[in-house]
């Protein structure tokens, strides 16, 4: 096949019975987010470029290598996104929702575009699953929207997630520590990576976060951000710290978190499985309180997280996957002279039932219609035939039992409507 009708690098086709476990992850985010009042925001797969210069940073490796950037035909910048948080703040400030009732709760579900080395869990065309809140800055908020998010894991039967908390403080604090950060490793620049001695005049706090051997050395003894922190920030970390205590809700504190967007202030996450990549978090998020304010609406604080939902999907929990799978209960077949046409029929009938059904739209032979059924892996079939025609019912044969009984036509709807685990769905 020639190259130009592959998928491109990166990307990927997803398929049944595949999609349904994704059909499946995204109804129960959709259950639980509505449980905490969120509604869902659909925004623009492209926007101008310099939004996400303005809010992500010029000197992230997204906006720096990663993104998407191309010139329409009016010779504008536009960028696929790479995430959402900017392009949902954008929408706050577009669409006057600072006019709404505070806060604003907004999730959304949706592809986004980086410009990364494929691999496992690392794709150019990704999806996330996210949720913003706009419009609160109490530590509480932090906390409920933690609480909502480890109900959504749960609910999907994760268990050993660890949840990595820290804070980057407000801009004084941060402010405070790049200095006391960029006096501690100029002595030691001689030392660090190409990458790091860059950011040590670009973003020296992602330094912090390198995975480079060297680096890391070099960071023994490093100041923590934490000691720079001012009183505010401090005491907001700890109320947040307390809140989770509360709840019961196990994290980590992880003072060398540092995130790789630049809108964050105050509390940041990540959700990490031992399952993933070292480099690879399943989760991240944190507190915007700038953001807003920096998109040209007003001082609006913000916080939200970003599930990736092809890394959730790879590490899903084999009972949700089960659960999720969609094999079809039931076709319906002809027997002897009966047309297929009378298949459809009584198929249409069902369906109007709510009954998922397959029909045999070709003439053959018991034999093939059975073997056809097993191969999609159906269970019930619905055998039609001349005394079945004139008698008004069906013959309903059980392919994993071997067994097989008379159903009134008129009956069949509710037999076969019964939940799965009593009509004997496959799984
Ligand atoms: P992020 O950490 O850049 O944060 O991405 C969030 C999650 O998206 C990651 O933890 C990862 O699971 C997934 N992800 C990122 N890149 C890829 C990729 N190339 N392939 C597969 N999965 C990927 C954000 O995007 C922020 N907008 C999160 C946020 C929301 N902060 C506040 N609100």
């Amino acid at each position: 096949m020639s190259s130009n009708y592959r998928r491109v690098k990166g990307t990927r086709d997803l398929l049944p019975p595949e999609t349904a476990v994704w059909s499946a992850v995204e109804s129960t985010a959709r259950s639980v987010f509505g449980r905490y009042a969120y509604r869902e925001i659909r925004t623009p797969v492209i926007e101008h470029t310099e939004l996400f210069v303005r809010s992500v940073g010029e000197s992230t490796d997204i906006v720096g290598k990663e993104m998407y950037t191309f010139d329409d035909r009016k010779g504008r910048s536009l960028t696929l996104r790479p995430e959402n948080t900017a392009s949902v703040a954008r929408a706050y400030v577009e669409n006057g929702m600072g006019n709404w009732p505070q806060p604003v709760k907004l999730f959304y579900i949706g592809p986004q575009f980086r410009y990364e080395r494929p691999q496992k869990g690392r794709y150019r065309q990704f999806h996330q699953v996210g949720a913003e809140l706009l419009g609160d800055a109490s530590p509480l908020a932090d906390v409920e929207l933690l609480l909502m998010l480890d109900r959504f894991l749960r609910e999907l039967g994760f268990e050993d997630l660890v949840v990595l908390v820290n804070t980057v403080g407000d801009e004084a604090s941060r402010d405070h520590y790049r200095q006391r950060l960029v006096d501690f490793l100029t002595p030691r620049r001689e030392a660090l990576s190409e990458d790091s001695r860059r950011r040590l005049e670009t973003n020296p706090l992602r330094i912090l976060d390198s995975k480079h051997a060297g680096d890391r050395e070099q960071l023994a003894g490093v100041p923590e951000l934490v000691d720079s922190l001012s009183e505010e920030a401090r005491s907001h970390f700890d109320q947040v710290l307390a809140g989770l205590d509360a709840h019961g809700l196990a994290y980590r504190v992880d003072n060398r978190l540092v995130r790789g967007l630049d809108y964050y202030s105050h509390t940041v996450f990540e959700i990490v499985s031992q399952d993933l990549g070292a480099q690879d978090a399943l989760v991240g998020g944190g507190r915007y309180d700038g953001l807003v304010a920096a998109l040209g609406g007003g001082a609006v604080p913000g916080i939200g997280f970003a599930i990736g939902e092809d890394r959730l999907i790879d590490l899903l929990p084999e009972a949700f996957r089960q659960e999720a799978a969609t094999a079809v209960p039931a076709t319906v077949v002809t027997v002897g002279a009966v047309a297929p046409a009378e298949a459809l029929a009584l198929a249409e009938e069902l369906r109007s039932s709510g009954v998922e059904c397959l029909v045999e739209l070709a003439a053959r032979s018991l034999k093939s219609s059975l073997k056809r059924a097993d191969r999609h892996g159906v269970r019930q079939v619905i055998l039609l035939g001349d005394d079945e025609l004139a008698g008004g019912y069906v013959t309903l044969r059980d392919l994993e039992l071997g067994e097989q009984r008379q159903v009134a036509r008129a009956d069949l709807g509710q037999v076969l409507q019964k939940p799965p685990h009593d009509r004997g769905t496959r799984t």
